[in-house]
């Protein structure tokens, strides 16, 4: 993989990367698109990562289908798919993380303590071996977004990172590989999620300015569904995450939301500009 960067790069191509754990949906073809407009070659990889799943994960139910994601990936007009095993990326005898500190232990971070130094650490291998001019990241996860920006701005790699909009299905449920988990009705109760942050949006639209007015609004409509197990809503400053208590005019906030449906673990949110 460095030795085909480096050949392409001697060529003159600038390359765009997109990280993925395969099971390629719309949200993953959006990442592909945005990279195909900006440059000359794009490079996917596949690698369901078992350092950011913890014990109790879905690490093992994660689910493959590589057959019908390299088809994907050839209709799509990907140039490269890497798609390394598991011992190539972690030899034995592994022992270096990245951690960034603050951003990761926040929110998704409290539920999932040691996700975000798994998804910093394969995310930096990664880095190593594709070298990457772009990298492409969704808003889905914006926490992960963030957290990989500060990463790549604090160890100085040389690639740009763009985050892309979130892409939903036609009623409003983000788009995920997790979603296959769903049952029919949990598939109906997956829209408070999407419902919620429509609410949420709604209410500052109409010039509610405080969170815990905004966020209680939200909780009603998530616990509507008895199949929901709330795990937080925040509001937060978008560049930094600092939860917000009041929203300012002219500022941009990330309205988050985490729950289960039933055993499947969902998250969203939207950015909104007070
Ligand atoms: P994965 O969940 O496969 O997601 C790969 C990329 O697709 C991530 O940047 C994610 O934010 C984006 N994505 C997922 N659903 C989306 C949607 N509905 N709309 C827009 N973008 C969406 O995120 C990971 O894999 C891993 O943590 C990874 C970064 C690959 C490291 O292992």
């Amino acid at each position: 993989m460095q030795q085909l960067s480096a050949d392409l790069k001697a060529e003159g191509n600038i390359i765009g990367f997109v990280p993925t754990m395969g099971y390629l949906h719309k949200g993953h073809l959006s990442l592909i698109k945005k990279s195909k407009q900006k440059t000359d070659i794009t490079i996917v990889s596949i690698f369901v990562n078992p350092t950011q799943f913890a014990p109790n994960e879905d690490l093992k139910n994660y689910p493959r289908d590589i057959e019908r994601d390299k088809r994907l990936l050839r209709k799509y007009g990907v140039d490269y798919l890497f798609f390394p095993k598991e011992d190539e990326i972690y030899q034995k005898n592994f022992q270096t993380y990245v951690e960034v500190k603050n951003i990761s232990k926040i929110l998704e971070g409290e539920f999932r303590p040691t996700h975000f130094s798994g998804v910093t650490t394969i995310v930096s291998i990664l880095f190593n071996l594709v070298k990457p001019d772009f990298a492409f990241f969704g808003q889905k996860d914006a926490q992960q977004a963030v957290i990989i920006k500060q990463m790549v701005s604090d160890l100085k790699f040389n690639i740009k990172i763009i985050i892309c909009p979130i892409v939903r299905e036609s009623d409003g449920l983000a788009m995920s590989s997790r979603n296959i988990y769903l049952s029919k009705k949990e598939r109906s109760d997956a829209l408070v999620l999407n419902k919620s942050l429509s609410e949420a949006v709604k209410n500052i639209r109409g010039g509610e300015k405080s969170s815990s007015k905004i966020e209680y609004e939200m909780l009603k409509i998530m616990n509507s569904v008895d199949s929901s197990k709330l795990d937080y809503i925040r509001i937060v400053e978008s560049e930094t995450f600092v939860e917000a208590k009041k929203l300012l005019k002219g500022s941009v906030y990330y309205i988050l939301i985490a729950c289960k449906i039933g055993n499947t673990r969902l998250i969203d949110n939207v950015l909104v500009k007070v």
